[in-house]
């Protein structure tokens, strides 16, 4: 059997760039070697490609089979890269370009959501050049998230008690992007659910995140180390299958592909569960919780990889199927 040609795609102009270097390095140590034949394609943080770019012209690249971009945030998970995977011609992991770039951004994320009717926290839009603290202070209580509209990893991200720290959050939201989110805070617990599948999505057993800080921002994710999982999370049988519910919910509202992972918060109070985000291209790192709530739900990581690559096949083979001009 000849091997199938993998570019694995990593790095990235993101701040989620070291990540993608260890996602990338746990996803290629995962690949079976009888079957794959591995192609690192690197982004350096200026957007340098390493050994060359791929070209978004169909048939430039006969010797790739299919693409795997481990990449987190910004040029990456965002549907750039997506757009010149579709130019290219080439099958490729994951979420397509709309899905990827409405995922990317939270606000666009939430209104598809509550389109459907799914619960997402309440939540004012504010544009960089358009700041008022108090405003905001008039529509929603505190404490808040304030959040660039489309970064990850908290970068950005603060949690206003007061009208003092709302302005200082605002300023720096607006720092890493012209639009800038403000959220009620919910109190309570936090939860992830790893979903993977293209027409017929499954949702894994999910975990419970327990911050060691006021909330999971980027020291605690990726410096620290002392936030603590829960896996499976200690939730009701009820809850479980209601976050599973919403989980494939929300992939298939956005129209993900491939594999998403669904981070939900739970209000102690109320004991409601909201979606607060969608990521197409999770954390693969050893540690990361959406291959290991796979592993848990009966999915090795090996295995994982396998499936995600079929996923991508397939949904190629159907768009080839697919006229997109009245005569070929
Ligand atoms: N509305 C909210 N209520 C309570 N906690 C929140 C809220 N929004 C975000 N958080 C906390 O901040 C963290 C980062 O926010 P998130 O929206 O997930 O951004 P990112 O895309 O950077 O991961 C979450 O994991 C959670 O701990
Ligand atoms: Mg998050």
């Amino acid at each position: 059997m000849s091997k199938l040609n993998v570019v694995v795609l990593y790095g990235g102009r993101s701040g989620e760039h070291e990540i993608s270097l260890r996602s990338a390095e746990a996803v290629i140590a995962a690949m079976n070697p009888d079957k794959y034949q591995v192609s690192r394609y690197f982004i350096d943080l200026e957007g340098q490609w390493e050994p060359g770019p791929i070209l978004p012209v169909p048939g430039a690249h006969p010797d790739i089979d299919v693409v795997f971009p481990v990449l987190h945030g910004t040029f990456g998970e965002d549907g750039t890269v997506q757009g010149l995977l579709e130019l290219a011609d080439l099958p490729y992991v994951g979420a397509n370009v709309l899905a990827s770039a409405v995922s990317m951004d939270k606000d666009i994320m939430k209104r598809v959501c509550r389109d459907r009717g799914l619960p997402v926290v309440d939540y004012v839009v504010l544009s960089r050049d358009d700041i008022d603290a108090a405003a905001v202070a008039a529509q929603l209580p505190f404490p808040m998230f304030v959040k660039p509209a489309n970064l990850g990893s908290s970068v950005g991200i603060s949690k206003a008690h007061d009208l003092a720290e709302l302005e200082a959050a605002l300023k720096l939201a607006a720092e890493f992007d012209r639009k800038i989110i403000v959220e009620r805070g919910v109190e309570g617990r936090e939860f992830e659910c790893g979903v993977l599948g293209n027409e017929h999505p499954a949702a894994s057993i999910p975990c419970e995140i327990l911050p060691s800080k006021e909330f999971y921002d980027y020291e605690d994710k990726y410096l620290l180390n002392l936030a603590k999982v829960e896996l499976p999370a200690k939730l009701s049988e009820e809850d479980t299958a209601e976050m599973r519910r919403l989980a494939v919910a929300c992939y298939e509202a956005v129209g993900c592909e491939g594999m998403g992972r669904v981070d939900f918060l739970r209000e102690a109070s109320t004991g409601k569960l909201f979606i607060n985000e969608i990521n197409t291209i999770p954390g693969f790192t050893s540690i990361s919780m959406y291959p290991r709530m796979w592993e848990y739900t009966g999915i090795p990581y090996r295995d994982l990889i396998d499936h995600l690559i079929e996923l991508a096949l397939e949904r190629h083979a159907q768009k080839k199927a697919t006229r997109f001009a009245r005569q070929v």
